[in-house]
């Protein structure tokens, strides 16, 4: 049980960064060709391939949660594991305001009549607003790894 959750576990956080990575070098190309009919191509694959890093992250704290209960690791008692708890709330968080945005913006690009070949204004604009949050995700995410693997305190 605690094998396989802990695969699962460490899986879902490699999906989550290494997606997150990919997500990254995508916002640079999409940045460079803002205006462009390059934009819209960019972000409809954006958008066509942005499921893995939600659906991992919820995995990392759901079988985070369960090793914790089943394993009695409990909540918040040791230094390591109360700090990835901390750190992972705060992401539950971040990702719960940036969900409805992200959610609007793909479907202003998926309503796009097909003659359209740029990027709306208003959808730039919320990907602006969204992304900087994905970025303090990926990095609180990466912290974890560091409070995970040596264990401090
Ligand atoms: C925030 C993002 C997180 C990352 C990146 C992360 C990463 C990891 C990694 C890499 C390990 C393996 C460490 C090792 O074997 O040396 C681990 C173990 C563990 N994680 Fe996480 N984790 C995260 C969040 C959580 C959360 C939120 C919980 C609990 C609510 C949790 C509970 C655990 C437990 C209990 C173990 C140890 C299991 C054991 O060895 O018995 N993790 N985590």
């Amino acid at each position: 049980m605690r094998e396989l959750l802990l695969v699962v576990h460490i899986l879902s956080v490699i999906v989550w960064l290494g997606c997150g990575l990919y997500e990254l070098f995508l916002t640079y190309e999409l940045k460079k060709a803002r205006g462009t009919n390059l934009e819209l191509d960019l972000m409809r694959f954006y958008l066509k391939y942005s499921a893995p890093v939600p659906i991992a992250t919820l995995l990392v704290a759901m079988t985070g949660a369960t090793m914790a209960i089943v394993l009695d690791w409990g909540f918040f008692q040791q230094f390591w594991l109360g700090t990835k708890q901390v750190l992972m709330v705060g992401v539950l968080i971040i990702f719960a305001s940036v969900i409805p945005p992200f959610i609007k913006l793909g479907g202003i690009v998926k309503s796009l009549p097909a003659d359209v070949t740029a990027l709306p204004e208003e959808a730039a604009v919320l990907f602006d607003r969204i992304e900087p949050w994905l970025v303090v995700m990926r990095i609180m995410g990466a912290l974890a790894v560091f409070f995970a693997v040596f264990k401090f305190g």
